[in-house]
């Protein structure tokens, strides 16, 4: 998996401040946004401050309109759990880097995706109440429970929304930046590849609270399948297909 320079490093960082002899509290680790490797989201400000990360496993959607279209991105929907305590040097229960990165991989492919289903087939998701109860993850192979943390789905204008319920922070967004996910990133289990890597800024609404600038990192699954000709010509789906793929990812929330 995905295992980059400076991840390393702050792993690295941190296990010095931990081998050193205790004196008082110990410094403070600031973790380090991942990198692809190849082209590269724009950091964060040194003055923004890091306030959560996430794993978020749901479905990405699309449309497609005519049988040769390229597949037109309509929203998402995920759950979100909390991983901030896990990230290498945080604390006492804190991953290796390794075990860290691996998580969006374990996740998607050890669990369903956690959203209602209207009927046994395919990834979709109820339309009315697509969300269950808020329940942690619990068991998932070599990794400790993860705490439910909030929901992400497009708000009914369809700007992208994260409301973190659990810590009452919330992030109203728009996309800003998008950079490929790296060649070796998980391709998902439809193995479409995995969605690319993003910037995402606060729309200046006045709806974010606590935090306004997300990164979307280490993303597994989620892009189409090229569009289907005989689902486009379908009479009963009116002319278009819908997909939803399964996807996993970090979010990583700062106030800037
Ligand atoms: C789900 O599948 C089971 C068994 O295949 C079937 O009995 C049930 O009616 C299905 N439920 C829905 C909502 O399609
Ligand atoms: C995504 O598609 C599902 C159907 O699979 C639907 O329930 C949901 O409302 C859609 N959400 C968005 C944001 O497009």
């Amino acid at each position: 998996m995905v295992s980059t320079k400076s991840l390393l490093l702050a792993a690295f960082t941190t296990i010095t401040a931990y081998a050193a002899p205790t004196k008082g509290p110990c410094k403070s680790l600031t973790p380090t946004l991942p990198t692809t490797g190849g082209d590269e989201l724009v950091a964060p400000s040194p003055t923004a401050r890091l306030k959560k990360i996430v794993i978020g496993h749901g479905i990405q959607n699309y449309t497609c309109s005519a049988p040769d279209a390229t597949p037109s991105a309509t929203g998402a929907l995920a759950v979100l759990y909390d991983v901030t305590t896990l990230y290498p040097g945080l604390s006492k229960s804190a991953l290796s880097s390794e075990a860290f990165n691996a998580l969006p991989h374990a996740l998607l492919w050890d669990r369903p995706v956690p959203l209602n289903r209207p009927s046994n087939s395919s990834y979709s998701a109820d339309t009315s109440a697509p969300f269950p109860a808020h329940n942690d993850l619990k068991g998932l192979a070599n990794y400790p429970s993860l705490k439910y943390a909030g929901h992400h789905f497009f708000d009914t204008v369809g700007t992208p929304t994260f409301d973190l319920d659990v810590s009452g922070m919330k992030a109203v967004v728009m996309k800003t930046g998008n950079v490929a996910a790296p060649k070796d990133a998980d391709k998902g289990v439809l193995n479409t590849g995995a969605v690319a890597w993003l910037t995402l800024a606060d729309t200046g609404k006045g709806m974010s609270k606590g935090v306004n600038l997300v990164y979307r990192v280490l993303t597994a699954g989620g892009n189409p399948e090229a569009c289907d000709s005989a689902a486009v010509s379908a009479k009963e789906t009116g002319g278009v297909q819908v997909q939803s793929v399964p996807y996993t990812t970090f979010y990583w929330f700062y106030e800037q």
